[in-house]
């Protein structure tokens, strides 16, 4: 079975060692996901007054999410939380009330920093959202990486044995919790 995987890069940086991440996390993954980037960096700032009329981004977002099978958050920690602009996404899809985009949307969430603790406290945050919007959310294996120099290359090909390993394990069990997910607790 073939699922394909909505990806939300955390960081508007161009240079995101985050984005780094997901270029590895998409060369490890299993055939039998495929991949989509969610974009977020055009979204205005979200306010419910745009529920009336959900504007042309907040709309593209909400079809982005509800084309694919699954999500992955790969997101930097800002201030010990998630940067502003993903939240600002996650409130976006949630709204209008009654149409939240997550809603038995399978998830998975990892990170990278300089760090030592790898976003630790930001992906415990990001629980908490995601819970919140009711979307099944892989628990295990978690994955706090600290990004060291040349970890990753450009094009995302990952330099230490181990930590090529750990990502591909990472993958894979996602890979498995959304095929458990969606067999169990399909979609409506
Ligand atoms: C506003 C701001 C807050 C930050 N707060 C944290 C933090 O709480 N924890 C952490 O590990 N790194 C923190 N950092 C450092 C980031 O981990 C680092 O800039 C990283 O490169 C951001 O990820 P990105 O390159 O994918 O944008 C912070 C950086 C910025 C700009």
């Amino acid at each position: 079975m073939a699922y394909t995987v909505g990806y939300f890069i955390g960081s508007l940086s161009q240079k995101s060692i985050n984005r780094t991440l997901s270029k590895a996390l998409i060369r490890l993954a299993p055939d039998s996901l495929a991949f989509e980037e969610i974009p977020i960096k055009d979204l205005p700032l979200y306010n419910h007054d745009f529920d009336a009329d959900y504007p042309p981004e907040g709309r593209a977002l909400k079809e982005a999410i509800e084309r694919v099978d699954a999500v992955l958050f790969v997101t930097p920690e800002y201030n010990r939380d998630i940067p502003g602009a993903l939240k600002n996404a996650i409130d976006w899809a949630s709204r209008p009330w009654g149409t939240n985009s997550f809603n038995r949307k399978p998830s998975a969430i990892i990170g990278t920093s300089p760090g030592k603790i790898g976003t630790a406290v930001a992906q415990q945050n990001l629980r908490g959202v995601l819970a919140f919007c009711n979307s099944p959310q892989m628990s295990a294996p978690e994955a706090y990486l600290q990004f060291l120099p040349g970890l990753i290359t450009e094009d995302g090909e990952v330099t230490d044995p181990s930590t090529e390993e750990f990502l591909r394990h990472f993958m894979d069990e996602f890979a498995l919790f959304v095929e458990r997910v969606l067999t169990v607790l399909p979609r409506p």
